[in-house]
C-alpha cells in the first residue's frame, strides 16, 4: 500500500508522523511486545524527534519495549557533529533516557567502512534471528538529489541484493557512507518518507510524479513488498504534486 498525506505545514507533517509512529508502535507492541525502527538522519526528522520525547507524546509510547536502529550513518564517529546516531540521541534517545541495549548504533569506531558495514549486518541478524530483518518501520528522508539512506543515485549500492548493510562509495561527497540496502528497506511492515520543505518540492515530483528512473532517483526503489508506505510532506514540499 502507497500514501502520500500532505500536511498544511511542518509542525503539522511532525504531528502527523508523531501520530503514525505511535500507531505503529503500539501495534508491534500488542503483536509482537516489540517495536523495532531504524532512524533517518539528516534535518528533517530533528523536530519529529522532539516532538516524540515531548510530555505530548512521551507517555504515549512504552519506550522500554522500543529498539531503534539506523537507516545509515555517515562514516564519523558517534560523537561527531554530522554523526545521524548524535542528532538522533540528542534530540530523542537521550531525552526519553532510552536505555544502551535498545540502541543499535553503526560502529564506526571501527574504523574501516567495509567492517563497521559487516559488524553491523552481523547486529543485526543476531537481533532479528533473520537473514532479512523485518523492521516494524524503517523512517527514510529524501535528498534533493533524490538519494534515501545512503543510497545515492548511480552509487553502487543500488543494485545490492543480498547484503543488508554495506558501506556505499558517494562520489560527489568523496566519501564512504553506511547504509541499509533496499532488500532490507523493502522487507519492512512500514515505511515512512518524511518530505519538508520548498526545496524538496521537484525532486517529490520527479520521484512521485515522473519516470522511473531508480538509477537517477534511487527514492523510486522504495516499494515494501509486503508493508506499507507513507509519503508525508507538507505542502511546501509537495506544491508540484498536483
Ligand atoms: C543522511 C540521511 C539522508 C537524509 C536526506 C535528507 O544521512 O543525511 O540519511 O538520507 O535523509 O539527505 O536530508 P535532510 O532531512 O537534511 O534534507
Amino acid at each position: 500500500m502507497r500514501e502520500i498525506i500532505i500536511a498544511k505545514d511542518a509542525a503539522k507533517l511532525n504531528c502527523l508522523a508523531a501520530e503514525k509512529f505511535v500507531s505503529m508502535a503500539r501495534d508491534a507492541l500488542d503483536k509482537n511486545g516489540k517495536f523495532t525502527v531504524a532512524l533517518a538522519g539528516g534535518s528533517t526528522p530533528k523536530s519529529l524527534y522532539n516532538l516524540l520525547a515531548s510530555e505530548e507524546f512521551r507517555s504515549q509510547i512504552d519506550w522500554k519495549r522500543v529498539f531503534f536502529f539506523f537507516g545509515d550513518e555517515r562514516n564519523v564517529l558517534p560523537d561527531a557533529a554530522e554523526s545521524n546516531f548524535r542528532m538522533a540521541n540528542e534530540n530523542l534517545l537521550e531525552p526519553l533516557e532510552i536505555s544502551a541495549e535498545n540502541i543499535f548504533r553503526w560502529r564506526n569506531e571501527l574504523g574501516d567502512a567495509k567492517k563497521i558495514a559487516d559488524d553491523y549486518a552481523k547486529t543485526l541478524r543476531d537481533f532479528f534471528k533473520a537473514d532479512f530483518p523485518r523492521f516494524d518501520l524503517i523512517l527514510l528522508g529524501i535528498g534533493e538529489d533524490g538519494h534515501t539512506a545512503s543510497l545515492f543515485p548511480f552509487s553502487g549500492a543500488l543494485g545490492e541484493t543480498q547484503k543488508i548493510a554495506v558501506a556505499n562509495f558517494v562520489e560527489k561527497l568523496d566519501t564512504n557512507r553506511l547504509t541499509l540496502t533496499f532488500p532490507v528497506i523493502n522487507h519492512a511492515a512500514n515505511v515512512i518518507f518524511l518530505a519538508s520543505g520548498a526545496a524538496k518540492a521537484e525532486i517529490l515530483a520527479a520521484v512521485l510524479r515522473g519516470e522511473f528512473k531508480p538509477e537517477k532517483f534511487p527514492s523510486q526503489n522504495v516499494k515494501p513488498a509486503d508493508g506499507n508506505l507513507y509519503w508525508l510532506a507538507d505542502e511546501s514540499a509537495a506544491q508540484n504534486l498536483k
